[in-house]
């Protein structure tokens, strides 16, 4: 079978090492991939947005699977764009509709999506511009600190925690004036949580399901979790606080009735579902849905799923996931990302990497990479490698990310030394 994955990143890196693995998989094609999915199939340069060309890709190369790996094409329609041709129909895309693409698409539609399905989640209101002055009295309802959520996709960038209320009432103004365009024209206000952060993913074909191994992300540039916001600078799985008594509430409370809700909503759904969860005091709650994987939570994940990836997928699509099987790697596996320096604020592209022959026990998934005319691998982002190794624990698997960490060399290059450390006050 020919596969067509979308996507250029460290998640799509991942996917691709794993679609490559299967023996269903006779040739991989990605668009338009990095200089590290090259390893794994074909790059095709045409973007994640252009349906038209992808399409046409598509049916030139018989493409019988489309896996869609960011946010964008999804929100985008890229699924009811192939289902509404009649050429393309026939080609399976795993990614959920557009109508499904909104629980990662709209803030709005996400909270009233949790409410009417009784999922917990934090109390919130959503205003616009014309309801600004109640939206001043919600916030006087609340507590420091508080939580403004641009309605859409704003890149990443689109949540603002703000310390206090004279603070909060004008960023709120900001956001409704256009400060992410579009995006902030509905502006989400919802209370504090206080806990600790888990991203559980689930595989559906909207009526099954299966949950994937979960992972805890490092968000901040510095050690300790502190400065500013990047993409992720590490993760680690499994998550000694996502253990099996918590890991059933999350499929009672929040598993089972998503999927219910999709169905009962008439929205299909066939895809990955990322449960940004937090928990707060044992109890999980839906902190946010994104509708595709994390990243760099695929680089964790993907490792440590044993079964053959294309034959869930297919399952999957054709509506029968209960019949596919899901056997887990027991091993823990840790990835750290190495990022240029001056990441997540101004830094340089283009730098020559080295070293990357000399790593042994580590897979080095690329983010942010692309070759230059000599045909070097040279850095192309702000995340450029992810550094995924196994271990028989987060030392283990950590010590061998830190080695082949020194041994990949580039100017300017940083990274965390302390993905997973966090989390030992919970081993048993
Ligand atoms: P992002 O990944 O940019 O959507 O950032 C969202 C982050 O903001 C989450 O990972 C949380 O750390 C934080 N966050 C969002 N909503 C809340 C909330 N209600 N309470 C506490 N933290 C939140
Ligand atoms: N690692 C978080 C995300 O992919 O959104």
């Amino acid at each position: 079978m020919k596969i067509l994955l979308l996507g250029n990143g460290g998640r799509e890196c991942a996917i691709a090492w794993k679609l490559a693995q299967s023996p269903k998989c006779t040739k991989l094609y990605i668009a338009p991939g990095n200089a590290g999915t090259s390893a794994y199939g074909e790059n095709v340069s045409i973007k994640v947005d252009e349906f038209d060309k992808i399409g046409q890709f598509a049916l030139h190369n018989s493409i019988e699977l489309v896996v869609v790996g960011p946010e964008n094409p999804l929100v985008g329609g890229i699924v009811d764009y192939f289902e509404q041709d009649p050429a393309l129909s026939k080609i399976a895309v795993f990614g959920p509709t557009k109508a499904g693409a909104r629980l990662e698409g709209s803030k709005d539609f996400a909270k009233g999506f949790m409410q009417r399905h009784g999922i917990p989640t934090a109390r919130y209101r959503s205003f616009t511009k014309e309801t600004l002055d109640e939206a001043y009295q919600f916030l006087e309802t609340l507590e420091a600190p508080y939580v403004l959520k641009a309605d859409g996709l704003a890149a990443g960038k689109g949540v603002l925690i703000v310390p206090t209320l004279e603070e909060a009432k004008r960023e709120l103004s900001e956001m409704l004036g256009g400060m992410f365009g579009d995006a902030s024209a509905t502006v989400v206000i919802e209370e504090f949580l206080s806990g600790i952060e888990c991203s559980v993913f689930v595989m559906t074909d909207g009526k099954n399901y299966k949950i994937l191994p979960v992972g805890k992300d490092y968000k901040r540039i510095g050690e300790g979790d502190t400065g500013p916001n990047t993409g992720g600078m590490g993760n680690c799985s499994p998550v000694p606080f996502a253990d099996a008594e918590f890991m059933i509430k999350v499929e009672e409370r929040i598993v089972k009735p998503t999927i219910q809700g999709l169905r009962e909503e008439n929205i299909r759904y066939c895809g990955f579902i990322f449960l940004g969860l937090i928990s707060v005091g044992g109890e999980p709650m839906v902190i946010e849905y994104n509708v595709r994987m994390g990243d760099p939570e695929t680089e964790v994940v993907m490792p440590r799923i044993k079964s053959d990836l294309v034959e869930l997928i297919l399952a999957a699509t054709r509506g029968n996931l209960n019949t596919a099987e899901l056997e887990i790697d027991p091993r823990t596996a840790v990835t750290v990302m190495l990022v240029s320096g001056g990441y997540p604020g101004h830094y340089e592209k283009g730098k020559v990497i080295s070293g990357l022959d000399k790593v042994k026990d580590t897979i080095v998934f690329h983010a942010g990479t692309a070759l230059n005319e000599k045909g070097e691998t040279v850095t192309a982002g702000g995340r450029v490698l992810a550094l995924t190794s196994y271990g028989e624990n987060r030392a283990e698997a950590l010590a061998r990310s830190m080695k082949a960490a020194e041994e990949i060399q580039w100017e300017g290059k940083y990274y965390r030394h302390d993905i997973g450390l966090d989390l030992n006050k919970y081993d048993q």
